[in-house]
């Protein structure tokens, strides 16, 4: 796959505007299933530290019914299942042909294909999780989601995202963004739209272009 240039033409100072995208074909992103853990550390070199700190987020809340949001070849699903044995987990993502892949690695949870603006499967989920998938939605898009996730929450329940974002000061080494494509939003907009869905909001990690938020759908006495 050769490199193709795409110019990101946005009015948000501090997006790079031009990148070099390797996995770019067209205005189309490519996700190849079989190299894409190798392409996504050496994108993102935090991306395992990133699923270890969201898996952490995740593991305080007691689950029996999990649901993970763009799953991709399932590594998110991976890491917080094995902090909640014996929980049923439910993963959908637009593309069946990558689900194939997290239904290998994970032959005891459920992939369905589905997009992120669809209904959810229906819940009570004491968990829901995301990493590297909302910031495909734009920012009204994300605030319905998160209406929507906090609609399927159990009481109490607990949503993680993990993701990229709009940084509030220039990046030495930002994500790579393809225009059309990645609609990152900033911490301060995606908490409240956590907050706007219901949800208790908390950001549990935020550095330059990447960010962990949590969102709690407590029980009021
Ligand atoms: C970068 S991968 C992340 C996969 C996994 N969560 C991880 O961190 O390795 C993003 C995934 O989101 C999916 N995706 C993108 N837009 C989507 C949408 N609107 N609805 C459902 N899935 C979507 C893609 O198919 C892809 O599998």
């Amino acid at each position: 796959m050769g490199e193709v240039d795409v110019w990101l033409i946005t009015d948000q100072p501090n997006v790079q505007t031009l990148r070099r995208y390797p996995h770019a074909v067209g205005n189309q992103w490519h996700l190849d299933p079989d190299t894409y853990l190798a392409v996504v550390r050496s994108e993102i070199p935090s991306y395992d530290w990133l699923h270890s700190r969201l898996g952490e987020a995740s593991s305080t809340v007691f689950a029996r019914r999990i649901l993970d949001l763009g799953s991709g070849t399932g590594r998110t699903a991976q890491q917080v299942a094995m902090r909640h044995p014996g929980a049923s987990l439910i993963g959908i993502d637009a593309s069946d042909a990558i689900l194939m892949h997290a239904r290998q690695l994970l032959p005891e949870a459920t992939f369905v294909m589905a997009r992120l603006e669809d209904p959810l499967p229906e819940g009570p989920f004491d968990l829901v999780v995301s990493a590297f998938a909302i910031h495909h939605l734009d920012g009204p898009a994300k605030a319905d989601l998160f209406r929507r996730v906090a609609a399927v929450l159990a009481v109490p329940g607990r949503f993680v995202m993990c993701d990229v974002v709009v940084p509030t000061h220039a990046v030495d080494h930002p994500v790579l963004l393809e225009e059309g494509v990645d609609i990152p939003s900033s911490v301060d907009e995606q908490r409240s739209w956590l907050i706007d869905a219901g949800l208790r909001a908390t950001v549990v990690h935020a550095k330059d272009d990447l960010a962990i938020l949590v969102g709690d759908l407590i029980a009021f006495d």
